[in-house]
């Protein structure tokens, strides 16, 4: 039976991962998966959650199911930390990461409107097309990243939405665009959010970087405009990246339903998705979540603790821009500074990635994605130099 299997298409970033893992050379540096790392390249634990993870062991006293949507109190609690003040008519349910609640929200629209088409950023986490080719909903591509501003392709963008209407889903990143780092500003949230008015497309937005770019509150005023003034829209939350729950699988998948009729069959399908996919959804990550949001104390260290990680990304793209430029002679990398997240693009082509990688033991995603969160200031000149001397 499996002879005819065939080959997955591998993904790049997981195979980046395993590469870099095989590499034997001492200083090497992986830019690759959007991982968040310290000074001294680890992944900590969070100060919160490790109290939170104290806390759920002294007071747990079973292991048995949650609910099939997931613990009401987490959804309740992502819900208002993605849209502040949260309308009666939001159905929402707990998803094992970003992709498992991007997984059940593909579901959910594939049953709501089987001829719906999706709609991505060029470019785009890879991950959105090919789960998407996997349903057979090969997605739309919309302009987004200008290769040669580092900017976004605006009024571009504004002209092919405009082109969409009721059977269209648009994925938007919420905030710190992956791949690219370059962001819509609120005037161009304001400018989509006339034109899903209008035309009647669904925003399915991807938020998965929240508090990593400019806070908490910044990184969502896009997400919450467009909620005020549109009936519907979804959100796919992950808490891999602003709690570093990468393993613990904690997401959360939101409907902002038109009326409460729409909400009460909304639920049910989404406790009904999750059923059919993998039952249900992990809890400890999204107990460990609930425990913080909903603690004043914790909330505020772990705020603190995602201020610290912010500055330090900030700071490694302020470093990195004038490292190269000095080491280019040229201020055409100053758009690192002004872009957020964890990711830009460095603009190097597969072959000067590659020449990186070998000779300076520095790891990029094939489209020169690179992890700023993965530099530290000692490696930044190192960066820089192998960069400039693959002539990128
Ligand atoms: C990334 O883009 O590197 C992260 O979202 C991790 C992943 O699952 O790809």
């Amino acid at each position: 039976m499996f002879a005819t299997l065939p080959e997955p298409q591998p993904d790049a970033i997981i195979a980046l991962m395993a590469a870099f893992a095989a590499d034997p050379r001492d200083g090497k540096v992986d830019l690759g998966v959007g991982v968040y790392k310290d000074d001294h390249g680890n992944t900590p634990v969070m100060r919160a959650v490790r109290v939170a993870e104290q806390r759920l062991h002294d007071k747990q006293t079973t292991k048995t199911y949650t609910k099939l949507a997931g613990d009401p109190a987490f959804v309740a609690a992502m819900q208002k930390l993605a849209l502040g003040e949260t309308p009666d008519r939001l159905a929402g349910a707990a998803a094992p990461g970003g992709t498992g609640a991007l997984r059940v929200l593909f579901e959910l629209i594939a049953r709501a409107a089987p001829g719906a088409r999706f709609h991505i950023s060029d470019p785009s986490w890879p991950n959105h097309a090919a789960m998407l080719k996997a349903m057979d909903k090969a997605p739309g591509a919309y302009p987004y990243f200008d290769a040669e501003t580092r900017g976004v392709r605006f009024e571009e963008m504004l002209a092919y939405v405009n082109g969409l209407g009721t059977d269209d889903v648009v994925i938007l990143h919420g905030c710190c665009h992956n791949p690219t780092g370059a962001n819509l500003t609120l005037d161009q949230w304001q400018q989509l959010t006339d034109s899903a008015v209008e035309k009647g497309w669904l925003p399915l937005i991807d938020l998965a970087y929240q508090g990593l770019g400019d806070g908490l509150e910044e990184d969502v005023q896009g997400v919450r405009h467009m909620a005020a003034r549109l009936p519907r829209l979804m959100i796919a939350q992950s808490c891999s990246k602003n709690f570093g729950l990468y393993r613990d699988r904690a997401g959360c998948a939101t409907v902002q339903c038109a009326d409460a009729d729409e909400q009460a069959k909304v639920q049910a399908t989404l406790a009904s998705v999750n059923r059919l996919l993998y039952s249900f959804s992990p809890d400890h990550g999204a107990a460990l979540v609930e425990i913080i949001l909903n603690d004043p104390e914790l909330r505020a260290d772990w705020e603190a603790e995602l201020t610290e990680m912010r500055g330090r990304i900030n700071g490694l793209r302020e470093g990195l821009a004038e490292a190269l430029r000095q080491e280019t002679n040229s201020d055409r990398f100053d758009f690192i500074r002004q872009h957020r997240g964890m990711f830009s693009r460095l603009g190097a082509t597969k072959e000067q990635v590659e020449q990186v990688r070998e000779e300076a033991g520095i790891y990029m995603v094939t489209d020169s994605r690179m992890n700023i969160a993965g530099l530290t200031q000692d490696k930044l000149r190192d960066f820089a130099r192998a960069a400039a001397a693959a002539g990128v």
